[in-house]
């Protein structure tokens, strides 16, 4: 068979689709979960931006793409943000596998907390040449924050990124029907991911991982221990708790980026989520300048994700103030069409 080519995000995409559809349709809807109208929204959001070209300027240095984000040097203000499917898409190991990638192309990557790679196996894996941050949420029981708090101490995490929109389930509020992921992974849904080291108040039982592994519908107390209701007082106990910065992923209005302020956050990470929790959110570049103006006058950095698909997407959202930028889902992609042999995991129900 003639080799394909696979040059843009759209080929990406489309092949990606092709691949995992054939093996696992409940895998595809998972990724491409999200309410269609707010994505397309987001995406429309970047259309409505011009690009002025500077004319006659031959003479201006040679351009560079290098930046900092929280003082660490990175190639490009492209960054990865976490997800819970490298491993469900590549191998176990699949969140190594980014990390490998973000080393050799100079940038960051933030690790999910409901990955199925644990924090202990992800960080002793770590090239040293990387910069790594672990996304959390601030749990029900803050035991199982902490733990990931002390794991990404310990191997050298340079941040904290707390997802702070996620307060109920999306499965019911916000994914329009024919995008209804029927299946979650069930490290998510029943064991809340092997990072969960309590589940309903008692240690969570330790079973092995894998070929048994199946997609169960939105229950289990993984799932309850992810989705619950936190407050800023959470965010304050978290900040006496660690000196890691800490970035806040999921702010959207002026409001409540300046409780951020008050809150003494090191950055704020611009996202609606990919559209997978409120329906109706704004698109996260709609809200940029809204967020760049209430932290003016701090150190407080900006960064963004939603649907950036392309070089002119992000310097929009850098001339609009955006520090750098993050995706997720073209990650996925990208290991998808590059796996050979996708992970084949099975649906909890026959016949569904
Ligand atoms: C399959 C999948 C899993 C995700 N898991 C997480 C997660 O564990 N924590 C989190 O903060 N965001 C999670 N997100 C949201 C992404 O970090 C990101 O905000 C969103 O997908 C927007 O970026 P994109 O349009 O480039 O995909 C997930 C997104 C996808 C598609």
């Amino acid at each position: 068979m003639a080799e394909e080519i696979v040059k843009t995000l759209n080929d990406f995409e489309m092949v990606a689709k092709r691949k995992i559809c054939h093996e696992n349709r409940w895998l595809w809807n998972y990724i491409s979960a999200g309410d269609e109208k707010t994505r397309s929204e987001m995406r429309a959001a970047f259309q409505k931006y011009w690009l002025q070209p500077n004319v006659l300027t031959a003479r201006v240095a040679v351009p560079s793409t290098w930046t900092t984000v929280l003082g660490q040097p990175i190639r490009m203000p492209i960054c990865i943000s976490p997800t819970s499917a490298p491993t469900l898409i590549d191998s176990p190991d699949g969140d190594a596998l980014v990390a490998k990638v973000v080393a050799e192309r100079g940038t960051l990557m933030v690790y999910s907390s409901v990955s199925k790679m644990n924090i202990e196996k992800f960080g002793s894996k770590l090239p040293p040449n990387g910069i790594y941050w672990a996304q959390t949420y601030l749990f029900r029981d803050k035991r199982n924050t902490l733990h990931l708090v002390r794991h990404a101490e310990k191997y050298g995490f340079k941040a904290l990124v707390v997802t702070v929109d996620s307060p109920i389930d999306f499965g019911s509020n916000s994914v329009s029907v024919d995008d209804v992921p029927d299946y979650l992974p069930e490290h998510v849904t029943e064991d809340g991911s092997p990072n969960l080291a309590f589940l309903d108040g008692k240690p969570r039982e330790k079973r092995p991982y894998g070929e048994t592994e199946l997609w169960t519908p939105f229950s289990g107390p993984g799932y309850k221990e992810i989705f619950c209701v936190s407050t800023w007082e959470d965010l304050a106990w978290l900040k006496t708790q660690t000196k890691l910065p800490i970035v806040l992923k999921g702010i959207l209005t002026a409001k409540a980026a300046k409780l951020a302020v008050k809150a003494g956050v090191d950055g704020i990470l611009v996202s609606s989520h990919g559209g997978r929790q409120l329906v109706g959110a704004p698109p996260p570049l709609a809200a940029l300048p809204d967020v760049i103006e209430a932290v003016k006058g701090t150190n407080i950095e900006v960064y963004l994700d939603g649907e950036v698909r392309s070089g002119s997407d992000i310097f929009k959202a850098i001339a609009l103030g955006a520090r750098a930028v993050f995706i997720a889902r073209p990650i996925l992609w990208g290991l998808a069409v590059n796996q050979h042999q996708l992970m084949k995991l099975k649906p909890s129900r026959s016949g569904d």
